[in-house]
């Protein structure tokens, strides 16, 4: 049993992409199942809270975590042949865009909308990542999940997973009971390319190739997207908001909005688009800013605190409510001293 007095603070500075200088009673990286269980029933038996992460490129921490922060390294990747598809299980704790190209040099293709999302493919399973046209269920056919409560794996199908925009059953957990120990991906041997709305503006659609669709999708996010090795963010801070048609209507009415009209009836419409022209003006809370080639994405120039990111994210979600009625939902996870919280603790999600 760890004792209170074994513990020193360790900074998690390097281990979240924000690069927010908090630390925790301890970090220890995991490598195996067993380890992940020991760790965990030792918290437990201590009294002592525990989060896992994967890269920490979804995550804010609020203030110092007073607890063990798990980083998860559980690696491995096995590959069954089919007739008419490759079967992959592929552990939580694999980078998803060493992923991307490891399947991409075995010329299994399926993937290559992905690539250079940070993070590792347990964490993808909870937010349903998604770049591209392609998300995250359209090719997982399972999620393993280890409860630490009982030591029991349940095989969850990708039907029960709930999985939405940026969302799923897992990204509404608030307590680390269950850990994402691997899923399992459904890749079909005849290629079908996930075309994109930009696509044809970089290649003939007689030239598509998997390879050809990684390499543009890498040139457009690395120009795109602040680099979170040389500034600190956790990609889109919020979500595009979905809305009602009407709403949405008379929006792109009075504007002229990007609009993406859904399956259900609700229109998804760019957040970056209303951040943009509400035109904050080289708006700046400490050392923490908006992105200016992407404005859902919130950067940290150097030295930001959360109290600051969380100060400028508050003005934009106020600003975006006044002008165009919209309330804006973080997409990202809040991390408190014990633990994962709410986003509806800290922004207003729903207007009554
Ligand atoms: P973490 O941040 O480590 O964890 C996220 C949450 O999952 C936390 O609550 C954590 O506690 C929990 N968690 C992690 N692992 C486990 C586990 N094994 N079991 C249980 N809970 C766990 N996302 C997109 O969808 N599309 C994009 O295009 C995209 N682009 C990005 C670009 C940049 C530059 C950055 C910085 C981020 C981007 N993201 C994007 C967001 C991010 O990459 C994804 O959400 C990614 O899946 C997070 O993975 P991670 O391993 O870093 O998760
Ligand atoms: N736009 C603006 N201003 C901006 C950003 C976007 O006007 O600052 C408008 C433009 O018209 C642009 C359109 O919105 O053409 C779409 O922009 P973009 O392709 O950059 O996509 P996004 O909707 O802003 C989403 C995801 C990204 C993902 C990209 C590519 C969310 C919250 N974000 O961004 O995911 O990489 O699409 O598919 O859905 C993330 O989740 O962290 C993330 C980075």
């Amino acid at each position: 049993m760890y004792k209170k007095k074994v513990f020193f603070n360790q900074s998690l500075k390097d281990l979240n992409t924000f690069a927010v200088d908090v630390t925790a009673k301890k970090i220890i990286f995991v490598k195996t199942i067993k380890s992940l269980i020991n760790i965990s029933k030792i918290c437990k038996v201590s009294n002592i809270p525990y989060i896992i992460l994967g890269e920490g490129s979804n995550v804010l921490f609020l203030e110092n975590y007073r607890g063990i922060v798990i980083i998860n390294r559980i690696k491995g990747i096995k590959i069954v042949e089919k007739k008419n598809s490759w079967l992959l299980y592929v552990f939580s704790g694999e980078k998803l865009h060493d992923l991307v190209k490891f399947t991409l040099n075995l010329g299994i293709f399926g993937l290559e909308n992905l690539a250079l999302i940070p993070g590792c493919i347990g964490s993808a399973a909870i937010q349903n990542i998604g770049a591209y046209g392609l998300e995250f269920k359209d090719i997982c056919e399972y999620v393993d999940v280890l409860s630490l409560k009982n030591n029991i794996t349940t095989r969850i199908n990708k039907k029960f997973c709930k999985f939405s925009y940026r969302n799923s059953i897992f990204k509404n957990q608030y307590n680390y009971e269950n850990a994402i120990i691997g899923v399992g991906i459904k890749l079909s041997k005849t290629w079908n390319p996930t075309i994109f709305s930009s696509l044809e503006n970089y290649i003939k659609p007689k030239d598509i190739t998997a390879h050809k669709i990684f390499n543009i999708i890498c040139t457009i996010r690395t120009k795109k997207l602040p680099n979170p090795k040389k500034i600190g963010n956790a990609g889109s801070f919020f979500k595009n908001p979905i809305i009602k048609k009407e709403q949405a209507q008379k929006l792109i009415n009075l504007y002229n909005i990007p609009n993406y009209p859904q399956k259900n009836g609700l229109v998804k419409i760019s957040g970056g688009w209303l951040i943009e022209h509400y035109q904050f003006k080289n708006i700046q809370i400490g050392d923490a800013t908006i992105h200016k080639r992407q404005r859902l994405i919130l950067i940290n120039k150097k030295n930001a605190t959360s109290k600051e990111i969380i100060k400028l994210a508050k003005i934009i979600h106020a600003c975006i409510f006044k002008k165009f009625n919209i309330l804006l939902e973080p997409e990202i996870d809040f991390i408190g001293p014990k633990g994962k919280i709410k986003s509806s603790d800290i922004f207003k999600l729903k207007i009554f």
